[in-house]
């Protein structure tokens, strides 16, 4: 081989991506397993090497109080952060977990909405924000993955995620209304890529609370992936009580019970989504 095609080869290599990916756990329902889904995923993303951020979008805090996040402990939260008072570092708190972190969230984001009004740029806020958090980290301390939970409507909120994320990762309830509301999400997905993010894609859908015994679950898996193709994860999360009992503890379900399928199911998620970022790069 000459020096030429060695460079050549060099630059063949697949490029590291851009820290951070920043990735928006959404779906406009309530209760399907978004908030599960980013505790989750984020601690086995984790666990498997990665540096994780997730950013709590919900007034409601489920995520922060997942992560055993005490509501004294948020005096500077994502609020803060979104109305401009502070910097998204500000908010950060580590958890027990190592290499996961958290920016919560309290109440006060519901006024979000109406306090920012028609300020320009206001569906950027988060975007910005999130630009200027890797900035002046020390080497290998930069975040690799930011996991974004979104409150459970399509407000301005989500339209942040929506206008900072690469990609979209929906959880869908395997449960007879699954599909519905979901071409709901895809348009307002397309509107944002046609308006405010251009680069925005869907990583993938996510089914949760799965159970094999049910035939309505099996029926509403077939549907979903004859609707969506590819874009549905092999992996499947199982209904599983140990998932719904760990946020009780403030511990996500792989700390709580690493040998549960459920904690078993979110290891294998984070692997394909892995594996989905690398085909993304080489394509
Ligand atoms: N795989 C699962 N098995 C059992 N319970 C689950 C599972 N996923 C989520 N839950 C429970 O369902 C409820 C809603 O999940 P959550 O993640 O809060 O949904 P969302 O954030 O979309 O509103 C929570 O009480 C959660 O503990
Ligand atoms: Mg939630």
């Amino acid at each position: 081989m000459t020096e030429l095609d060695e460079l050549y080869q060099e630059d063949r290599e697949p490029t590291p991506p851009p820290h951070p990916r920043i990735l928006s756990l959404a779906n406009q329902k309530g209760g399907v397993g978004k908030t599960t889904t980013a505790i989750n995923l984020g601690t086995a993303l984790a666990a498997i090497g990665e540096r994780v951020l997730i950013v709590d979008l919900d007034p409601q805090g489920n995520a922060s109080t997942g992560l055993g996040i005490d509501r004294r402990n948020r005096n500077c939260s994502t609020y803060d952060v979104l109305i401009g008072e502070a910097p998204l570092r500000g908010a950060v708190v580590a958890t027990a977990v190592p290499r996961l972190h958290i920016a919560s969230s309290t109440m006060d984001l519901s006024g979000l909405e109406l306090e920012l009004g028609t300020t320009p740029g206001r569906a950027f806020r988060l975007r910005d924000a999130i630009a200027a958090l890797n900035k002046n980290a020390a080497p290998d301390t930069d975040y690799t993955y930011v996991l974004i939970d979104c409150p459970p409507s399509l407000n301005l909120l989500t339209v942040n995620a929506m206008a900072a994320s690469d990609a979209i990762l929906v959880p869908l309830q395997c449960e007879f209304f699954a599909l519905e509301g979901l071409s709901q999400l895809l348009q307002t997905v397309e509107q944002v890529r046609s308006t405010l993010n251009p680069n925005l894609s869907i990583h993938g859908i996510v089914l949760t609370m799965f159970d094999s015994r049910n035939n309505l679950s099996n029926q509403v898996v077939a549907d979903v992936r004859q609707f969506m193709g590819s874009k549905v994860y092999d992996t499947m999360i199982p209904r599983n009580v140990r998932i719904s009992e760990a946020p009780s503890y403030g511990k996500p379900v792989l700390v709580y019970d690493l040998k549960c399928v459920g904690s078993e199911a979110y290891l294998k998620l984070a692997t394909e989504v892995i594996q989905r970022e690398r085909e993304l790069r080489t394509h």
